[in-house]
């Protein structure tokens, strides 16, 4: 028998795998830079719909470590749209009540985009409107392998005891320290798979596949994702919500 699904409430966190911008491009018969220019612009319409949506937390992966594998005229222009886009937006951002953070290798990049990413996290930190996370040369396994790192030096060092690491603990140590987990993962362009995107984080959340490319993304398709949302019931491998007689065992 089917069990009818408890609602979730509305996500507190979503996080969005932007894929689609070369495809959304090539079909135009346009260079894949102007797939990632209007990128640019689907990100913009999505921080606003959040914010009308009333969500606390939203996750762009923008650029993965992977990426870096790409020819070196297309990481240029990434790059230097990614520059393009905090200039030009930063201001409204900053007005909106956006936090922005990044999340990432950002030492991988020059010296003048990282002052300019920590700059806009500081100038943006007392925010609370929105925390904005751009997930920028950002690879879950190099991020676990570098908490494990920190974890292991801390041990070595005497300032922590091996028994006493646990999941929280090691959380701590991960890029997202703080920050609550995702409880949506959406991506576009119709890919199914996570790319090496927060694979610790998003362990229970729930993942949606929009065929939309990426600069085709808006407002309806954040909204047609949250409805679906919160249609899905979420168990964290508890047994099922019933509304039947039979009450589940963690409720006693
Ligand atoms: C997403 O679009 C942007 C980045 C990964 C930087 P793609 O550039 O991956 O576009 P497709 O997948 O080739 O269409
Ligand atoms: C994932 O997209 C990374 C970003 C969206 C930034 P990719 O296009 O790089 O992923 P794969 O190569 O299709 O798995
Ligand atoms: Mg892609």
């Amino acid at each position: 028998m089917a069990h009818r699904a408890a609602p979730s409430s509305a996500p507190r966190h979503i996080a969005i795998i932007m894929d689609g911008n070369g495809r959304w491009a090539t079909r135009r018969g346009l260079p894949r830079v102007a797939g990632h220019r209007e990128g640019a612009r689907a990100v913009r319409r999505t921080v606003e719909a959040a914010i009308e949506q009333g969500i606390g937390w939203l996750t762009l992966f923008a650029f993965s470590s992977e990426n870096w594998r790409r020819p070196a005229e297309e990481v240029t222009d990434l790059t230097g749209l990614l520059r393009h886009y905090l200039r030009s937006e930063l201001n409204e951002l900053a007005e909106a009540g956006v936090r922005l953070r990044v999340i990432g290798e950002r030492d991988r990049f020059g010296p003048a985009v990282q002052q300019e990413l920590a700059d806009a996290e500081v100038r943006t930190e007392a925010n609370t409107t929105l925390n904005l996370v751009i997930a920028l040369s950002y690879g879950a396994r190099a991020e676990i392998a570098a908490a494990a790192r920190r974890i292991a030096e801390a041990a070595k060092a005497g300032r922590l005891e091996p028994a006493s690491i646990d999941e929280a603990g090691f959380a701590a140590h991960l890029a997202t320290a703080g920050m609550p987990d995702p409880d949506l993962v959406i991506r576009t362009s119709g890919e199914q798979r996570l790319s090496n995107f927060l694979l610790w984080q998003a362990a229970y959340a729930e993942l949606i596949f929009d065929d939309v490319l990426w600069p085709d993304f808006g407002a309806a398709n954040l909204a047609g994702a949250i409805a679906e949302y919160t249609r899905r019931e979420r168990r964290f491998g508890a047994r099922p919500a019933h509304t039947g007689a039979a009450r589940p065992e963690a409720s006693r």
